[in-house]
């Protein structure tokens, strides 16, 4: 028989619901954020979940118990997010394009501040903070052109990203802020990239951080707070040997390559890393058909659940989880009308027939969220490992 190493899931539950859905191995969960809470309490960081990851409200209420502020992208992230129970005062609102409802929005919970990527937007939200008689908190987006040697979609830091100010720019900015009454400049805003494996990239951000935070002194200004954004890769090859991100590693890096100044707090926004491992995409094979050099394990779960292997071109491991037989070659594919509905090519399975269940595994993090209903298919559902 095969040894294969799998995770553990109560399949002879799984009945109780309807396949596909998400799967959030919860104590999983809570080890990652215990020990996020751990190293970054060590070092004074502060923790904003980047909610875009995962918007589950069962899921967001974990996090947020465990005393984390929260990066949010739209209105509505910052409504689920204040719902879910993280405190306004911790709620960053990042993203190119906040419409004015969204920002009025964020002002009427007076979060905690908005990381800015535009002089228009500068003007917006200053008007828009004066109607209502508040100062808005600033954090400047600066693009610091570090590549994250990441998936040129997930990469963001880059002078050719829409993101952020250009660096060049920052000192007329910073003036133009000067003369805004209505905003308060406390601090600078960065993120590279997503999926960063190569630690290097975030040694590189710090260098830059720290020639603009000289820049910054120059002109007499003062930062309350750098945050460096996410970004920190997990291991999507070995889900069951590497449950848990290297933050220690992590962690101690920006301690001894980021130069804060007296009285600066870093922020940081980690998604991925705190939740993509404890979830799983669980499908049922509906059928096992045999081509002439091939079979396919046709699963009812498709792109439009986990849109990640067709949009990039993502590794997801995938598990019999009902099954122990000797391993065989599958394509593991979708039931969507598009060639790209496709899991994964000629991989390792143990033995499978119609009605197994499948893992397909580290789908906790723009997994559930990114799912569409294209085909008129049903959403996904997310359930926690405490509901079985
Ligand atoms: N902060 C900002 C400003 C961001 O743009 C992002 C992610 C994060 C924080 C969180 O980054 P993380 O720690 O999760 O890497 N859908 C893609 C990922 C898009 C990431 C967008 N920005 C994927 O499935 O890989």
């Amino acid at each position: 028989m095969a040894q294969v190493v799998k995770g553990s899931f109560p399949v002879e539950k799984f009945v109780k619901v309807q396949t596909p859905f998400y799967y959030y191995d919860v104590d999983l969960l809570n080890q990652t954020l215990d020990l996020v809470k751990k190293e970054s309490s060590a070092n004074n960081v502060e923790v904003h979940y980047a909610v875009k990851a995962n918007a589950n409200p069962k899921v967001l209420s974990i996090i947020a118990s465990k005393g984390f502020g929260a990066d949010c992208v739209s209105g509505n992230e910052v409504k689920a997010a204040v719902e879910a129970g993280f405190p306004a005062s911790k709620i960053v609102f990042a993203g190119v394009g906040k419409t004015d409802p969204e920002i009025n929005l964020a002002l009427e919970y007076n979060i905690f501040c908005f990381n800015a990527e535009s002089i228009p937007e500068l003007e917006v939200i200053n008007e828009l903070a004066a109607a209502k008689g508040k100062v808005a908190n600033i954090e400047l987006r600066v693009n610091p052109n570090v590549d994250a040697h990441t998936h040129h979609y997930i990469t963001t830091g880059l002078n050719e990203n829409k993101f952020g100010f250009n660096m060049d720019d920052l000192e007329s900015v910073v003036k133009m802020i000067a003369g805004m009454k209505n905003l308060k400049l406390i601090g600078l805003h960065f993120h590279i990239g997503s999926q960063i494996t190569d630690l290097s990239s975030f040694e590189n951000l710090c260098v830059r951080v720290n020639d603009l935070q000289e820049k910054f002194e120059s002109w007499g200004v003062k930062l309350e707070n750098i945050n460096i954004g996410g970004g920190l890769g997990i291991n999507y090859e070995h889900p069951n040997h590497m449950p848990i991100a290297d933050f220690e590693s992590y962690f101690r890096l920006f301690a001894k390559h980021l130069k804060l100044r007296a009285g600066q707090t870093m922020h940081c926004e980690p998604g991925r890393s705190l939740v993509a491992q404890c979830g799983s995409l669980i499908t049922k094979v509906t059928y096992v058909k045999k081509g002439k050099e091939k079979q396919f394990a046709i699963v009812d779960a498709g792109m439009t659940d986990l849109i990640r292997p067709a949009l990039y071109d993502a590794y997801h491991r995938i598990e019999n989880i009902s099954s122990d037989a000797d391993e065989e070659k599958y394509d593991v594919v979708g039931p969507i009308c598009e060639s790209s509905d496709v899991f994964d090519k000629e991989i390792l399975l143990n033995g499978t027939k119609r009605g197994d269940y499948l893992a397909i595994r580290s789908a906790g993090a723009y997994g559930e969220i990114m799912a569409s209903g294209y085909n008129l298919r049903r959403l996904p559902q997310g359930y926690l490992s405490t509901e079985f």
